[in-house]
């Protein structure tokens, strides 16, 4: 690749070598993510969305989705909006009662969610939890959406659900049952929507301790339960009472739907619940945030099809399977974009943000490299226009003589690699002799201190404009054609512009109209379309303005 350089020119104090401008074939670096093929091919599921403008709406739309026009529910779940405890087991009873589920303000009825009540006409309404959750108002107002209105609670999370389990289930309508922990939301909210999905009830119990209280072992029996399934490890639901529910059911008939994460949790629950899945939808809300997946599980549980949890921006390795397998057919993700990235739709899978060597990897003043002193493997000096030798990973390095090669093709012009891969002592450089010139506050709005830059990974790199007479080193290169193009074309290549003005208080720097970051074009594509403008929100991860 050396061979193409043509010319060495003085720039300030760093030398730049010119490259030869003959395009550049494809690279054999080009790292690839793609498994291997399979003999069958499975084509990638259809996506599709339900979110709203907040998280009433989003019910509204779910609402809408499970009972189109035309169609009645016998009666509405009204749960909150803001706290999801009395929600889990309220699902399974919605659904086995042929209706639906609607989240509400506690003081009051969101517009949203008055609209769709008056749409639907439901013949019963339930008001799911004591007034400390859904207040009179909420009672008074239901009032006015149908004929019979009736709140439904208890003195607890757990004794609302044991109240919503006696409504909906009458005794001997069911053998089987669910159990979760109400102390934590994501085993309840998958195993709600996986009792519904079976018209089962969901018992939602005090699971941190030994053993149930005698109200719900009287409840498993009242209703003739013969098995019963836990959703979640031990953390959730304790050895104590697995072992109470063996001695009372048969050790045969009590399982456990356990994973290492929620994830994985979530994906054995579905596992679980669906032994004989045909193909159709999964739906797909993220693990962060329990509301989006609040207001769809009962949708999922009402088209009796599974409710994955997932990173919001790329799907879990226990759950990729479920949904490239032939089970999936369509994917629905529960959420607006900033809830759940279109990467999930696309069934991206998850890599590292924390491994240094992981693409992917989030490196700001409050996470550093780890090790600080990390050196990548596989540096180039890719065969473009360089300063010093800028080296950059193989992978990043492809794209970028890509991304040349196409700027000065659509007539953007030249471009040089100003800087490149930096070592852990040549960053140390740079910052103190920043700090020496300027001052510590100023270099650290500027420089990285050592172990937290991007440039130590080889996948960040600065780009100075080439034969632009008004700029030709990387600092003006925002008021440059090729700056312009760079910020409306990296993402085509798999680079973000990382230093945004703006978001200093988010990135911890300012604006860098020259500071790239190599993510892989699937991460570059989303963050583009989703309109994301610091990697730190694309992630889902905490700002990082200070160390
Ligand atoms: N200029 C960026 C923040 C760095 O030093 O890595
Ligand atoms: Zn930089």
């Amino acid at each position: 690749m050396q061979s193409f350089r043509a010319a060495a020119v003085a720039v300030g104090t760093a030398v730049l070598t010119l490259a030869a401008t003959a395009p550049v074939a494809a690279s054999p670096h080009r790292s690839v993510t793609a498994s291997a093929p399979t003999a069958a091919t499975i084509a990638s599921p259809s996506v599709t969305r339900i979110a709203g403008a907040d998280r009433y709406a989003a019910s509204a739309a779910a609402s809408r989705a499970a009972f189109p026009t035309g169609t009645t529910p016998a009666v509405v779940y009204l749960v909150s909006g803001t706290s999801p405890w009395e929600s889990f087991s309220a699902t399974p009873a919605a659904v086995h009662q042929g209706g639906g589920v609607l989240l509400t303000r506690a003081d009051g009825i969101p517009s949203s969610i008055a609209a769709e009540l008056k749409r639907l006409a439901p013949r019963s309404i339930v008001v799911v939890g004591p007034s400390s959750t859904l207040s009179s108002t909420v009672l008074s107002q239901a009032k006015a959406y149908a004929p019979d209105v009736r709140r439904i609670a208890g003195t607890s999370r757990y004794r609302t659900a044991e109240a919503l389990v006696r409504h909906a289930f009458p005794a001997g309508g069911t053998s089987r049952a669910w159990i979760a922990t109400g102390r934590v939301w994501p085993d309840g909210l998958v195993a709600g929507a996986a009792a519904a999905a079976q018209r089962a009830p969901l018992l939602t119990v005090d699971g941190s301790a030994t053993t149930l209280p005698g109200a719900t072992v009287t409840l498993i029996e009242d209703l003739g339960i013969t098995s019963i399934t836990i959703a979640g490890g031990p953390a959730g639901v304790s050895r104590g009472i697995e072992t109470q529910l063996q001695g009372i059911l048969g050790a045969a008939n009590v399982a456990r739907a356990s994973g290492a994460d929620r994830y994985a949790a979530a994906a054995r629950v579905n596992h679980l619940a669906f032994p004989d899945l045909a193909p159709g939808t999964a739906y797909v809300a993220s693990g962060r945030d329990v509301v989006d997946g609040l207001a769809g599980a009962f949708l999922a549980g009402k088209k009796r099809r599974p409710l994955y949890l997932t990173v919001p921006y790329c799907v879990p390795a226990a759950v990729r399977p479920a949904l490239a397998g032939p089970t999936t057919t369509r994917v629905t993700l529960l959420g607006g974009e900033g809830s759940v990235r279109s990467l999930v739709g696309t069934l991206e899978g998850c890599r590292s943000i924390v491994t240094a060597s992981s693409r992917w990897v989030l490196v700001n003043k409050r996470n550093p490299l780890r090790p600080t002193s990390y050196v990548p493997a596989g540096l180039v000096v890719p065969n473009v226009a360089h300063h010093n030798n800028a080296r950059l990973r193989s992978d990043a390095a492809a794209a970028l003589t890509r991304m040349f090669s196409a700027a000065r093709a659509e007539g953007a012009g030249r471009m040089a690699i100003a800087s490149g891969y930096r070592s852990y002592s040549t960053q140390s450089s740079v910052y103190w002799n920043r700090v020496a010139t300027h001052g510590r506050a100023y270099a650290d709005q500027w420089i990285a201190r050592p172990g937290h830059s991007e440039h130590q990974t080889g996948l960040g790199v600065d780009i100075a404009p080439v034969g632009t007479s008004s700029c030709s080193v990387h600092n003006c290169i925002g008021s440059t054609p090729q700056g312009a193009w760079l910020k409306r074309n990296a993402w085509r290549f798999g680079f973000v512009l990382r230093y945004e003005s703006g978001y200093t208080p988010v990135t911890g720097y300012n604006s860098e109209p020259w500071h790239f970051r190599y993510v892989g074009t699937p991460l570059s594509t989303a963050y583009r379309k989703g309109g994301w403008h610091s990697y730190e929100q694309f992630l889902g991860e905490p700002a990082a303005p200070t160390y």
